[in-house]
């Protein structure tokens, strides 16, 4: 019942001297007797509440095992309880409280006006989309829908000699790319770009497409966690069944690919109706290591065959 819960959480307080280590484990309790919601970078309440923990006390989870015994100061004590409290009060991601998040092992800057990045194709990028293309001709990128620019600016440090064009639809999510791209150095090689699907980048091609697009239906969108709406739904909703901005790319990749070139779009749940809608498509469903799925590939070879 709300009312206990609510009640629970105002009796309890962690240890005055508390190590990082009791801090943390005090908010996972907090969090759980809250019912919150894991699934913007991290998937469980001790991973959550040691960012939040890490964060405010400036700490850097590459030392988490020197620095777990260590009792915190008073304003840092003080810091991490405001932010463990927002993050159960507003129901907002921690990573709207920290304004970071990790991405293919490089840190972007993000806000309300993004999505939080955690798209698996970050492992894709790691291998240089190996096996799919020979990493030695990809020259052009192009991430489609790119928010914070986390998968644009990924692929362009996994290929220094690359360029990637980073486009959206919104101006917001734009501001914010451009904010890593410059906190990333890579303004020579990475352009942001405002489009809509492929609509300002006539007569481009690229070596790799690649998009993490809005892909959630209207079932699944009403559904979702408190979480979930401190995201721009522009960011989330792709139509009835979460389809329209992925028909649309698969209509136009084919004319945007080189000769060589691949496709790769996340689709999450969608998958399956994406499957019925054209079955005779050959996708290929990419398998991924560290969790996650729904995302295909596509060669041009493909994509003009079917058109
Ligand atoms: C799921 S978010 C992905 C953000 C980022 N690429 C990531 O992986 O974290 C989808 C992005 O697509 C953008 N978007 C929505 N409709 C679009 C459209 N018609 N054309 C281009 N981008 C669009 C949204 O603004 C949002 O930034």
């Amino acid at each position: 019942m709300p009312a206990k819960k609510s009640a629970s959480r105002k009796s309890a307080a962690p240890p005055e001297r508390a190590t990082v280590a009791q801090l943390i484990s005090f908010a996972a309790e907090q969090f759980a007797i809250a019912g919150l919601w894991f699934g913007h970078g991290t998937d469980n309440a001790v991973d959550e509440a040691a960012e939040l923990v890490f964060f405010a006390a400036g700490l850097r989870h590459d030392d988490a095992d020197e620095v777990y015994g260590q009792v915190l100061k008073a304003p840092q004590r003080a810091k991490a309880l405001e932010l463990i409290e927002r993050r159960i009060r507003e129901r907002v991601p921690a990573a709207y409280l920290t304004h970071r998040m990790w991405f293919a092992g490089h840190e972007f800057y993000v806000d309300e006006r993004v999505l939080v990045p955690r798209s698996p194709i970050a492992e894709l990028i790691e291998a240089q989309f190996r096996p799919w293309i020979d990493p030695g001709k990809v020259q052009r990128i192009l991430d489609i829908g790119t928010g914070s620019g986390c998968i644009a600016i990924a692929a362009a440090l996994a290929f220094p000699e690359a360029k990637v064009d980073a486009a959206d639809l919104s101006p917001d999510a734009l501001a914010v790319t451009r904010k890593n791209i410059e906190r990333h150095a890579v303004e020579q090689r990475v352009r942001a770009v405002q489009s809509d699907v492929f609509d300002g980048l006539k007569g481009e091609r690229y070596d790799v497409i690649v998009s993490n697009p809005p892909y959630v239906g209207d079932e699944e969108l009403a559904g979702l966690p408190e979480e979930y709406r401190r995201e721009p739904v522009m960011g989330l909703h792709g139509g009835r069944d979460g389809l329209d901005i992925v028909h649309r790319i698969l209509d136009q990749a084919a004319a945007h690919l080189q000769p060589h070139g691949i496709l790769i779009v996340e689709v999450g749940n969608s998958e399956e109706a994406l499957v019925e809608a054209l079955p005779r498509m050959p996708f290929t469903w990419l398998d991924f290591e560290r969790g996650g799925g729904g995302v295909f590939l596509l060669t041009r070879d493909q994509l003009v065959a079917k058109s």
